[in-house]
């Protein structure tokens, strides 16, 4: 019997299966405003059998969008355009999750088949970026941010709490807030963005606040029966690993206790000077690591788009539910494969009669 295949529950939902897609930006809106390339997009891939499929970062605020063209509900005029997609992943058998995010010092980008680099200052499309410290990211990234005043800290948790609030009314039933990847959250966290002096930097203790205040506050309004979940960088590959990963798992605990239902274990991608050791499925073992000693349900991506390793995964206990993101790219039906490659019993196949029929001969 597949691990994979079985369904999953959380508070209120159920996933049909252990297979999400992860949020994957499509640098394909308007002013923040999506459209129908998202409606396929989205549509697609639950057709194609993922129990959960999570729309891309979506910027609660402009500046923190990571390029122009990515998606954004900081009104309600850009939450009602996601209403037909979150209408089609129902229709098709999967939850509509929302990943809500700030980018930080890294949003003003060009998209990635651009450049990647940051737009330039004297350009149109150029703003003013905000983060912890006046620190560039680097690299590519050499934009020298804003440092953020405590009422921008407060700003952008309020612009936090009515993103979340829009994603509600819109029908989403599963959020996820973006406190990975080296963007607004993380840079909070993390020592390589943070060198404030005030109440949000320093100890673990302060480099926490900006995170555990702003759950808190989307937990009041986030209904406590649907998941509220983070994505967060739990270690950066910097050399320092073992104090961020026990920092991280602590801080999980105490977001538990406020709330938090389920971690997507990632990477915290704060500093150009990381050595990260890529290979297939890298993160179960640190995935797995944070669920025993958080005792919370746990995530992961990163390599686990092969079926076999997606049920091993899920069978040796280390995560609870498989993001496959190029995979899905590549193949939007790729939970109806892993099926079939797995030997999984007909009555689990997710896809529609009028592909399904015939790709069981295919
Ligand atoms: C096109 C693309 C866009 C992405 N956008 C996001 C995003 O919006 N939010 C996020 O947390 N991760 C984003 N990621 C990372 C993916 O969620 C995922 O972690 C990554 O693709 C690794 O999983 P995979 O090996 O199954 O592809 C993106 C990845 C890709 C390829």
């Amino acid at each position: 019997m597949s691990a994979l295949f079985q369904p999953f529950t959380l508070k209120a939902i159920t996933l049909r299966n252990r297979i999400a897609v992860p949020p994957m930006c499509q640098y394909s809106a308007l002013d923040g405003k999506i459209n129908e390339w998202h409606y396929n997009n989205y549509a697609g891939m639950a057709r194609g059998g993922a129990g959960l499929v999570i729309v891309e970062a979506t910027a609660v605020a402009p500046e923190g969008r990571i390029t122009p063209y990515c998606a954004g509900i900081w009104s309600d005029e850009l939450a009602q355009a996601f209403i037909p997609t979150v209408e089609a992943i129902k229709q098709q058998g999967a939850v509509p999750g929302l990943q809500i995010a700030h980018a930080g010092r890294k949003a003003n980008a060009h998209k990635p088949w651009e450049g990647d680099d940051h737009i330039a200052d004297d350009d149109p499309l150029a703003w003013q970026t905000i983060a912890p410290s006046a620190l560039a990211f680097g690299g590519k990234l050499s934009k020298v941010p804003k440092e953020m005043s405590q009422a921008d800290i407060l700003r952008v948790q309020q612009d936090f709490v009515a993103a979340a609030r829009r994603a509600l009314e819109v029908g989403f039933e599963w959020l996820e807030l973006h406190f990975a990847h080296g963007y607004l959250a993380q840079s909070f966290f993390s020592i390589h963005s943070n060198q404030r002096q005030d109440s949000y930097g320093g100890s673990y203790e302060n480099r926490s606040r900006f995170l555990r205040e702003t759950f808190a506050a989307v937990r009041q309004v986030w209904p406590e029966h649907l998941p509220l979940t983070i994505r967060f960088g739990v270690l950066e590959f910097d050399g320092n690993d073992e104090q961020t990963l026990s920092e991280s798992i602590d801080l999980t605990r105490r977001l538990k206790e406020d709330g938090l239902d389920m971690l997507s274990v990632s990477i915290g991608f704060s500093t150009p000077k990381a050595t990260i050791p890529w290979a297939p499925a890298f993160l179960g073992p640190i995935a797995q690591r944070v669920r025993q000693e958080a005792g919370i349900p746990v995530s992961s991506a990163w390599g686990f788009g092969v079926p076999d390793i997606a049920e091993n995964a899920v069978s040796a206990e280390q995560l609870d539910v498989v993001m496959v993101g190029k995979a899905h790219l590549a193949n939007p039906h790729w939970a109806y494969f892993a099926a079939k490659t797995l030997g999984v019993d007909r009555a689990s196949w997710t896809l529609p009669a009028p592909y399904a029929h015939w790709l069981e001969r295919y």
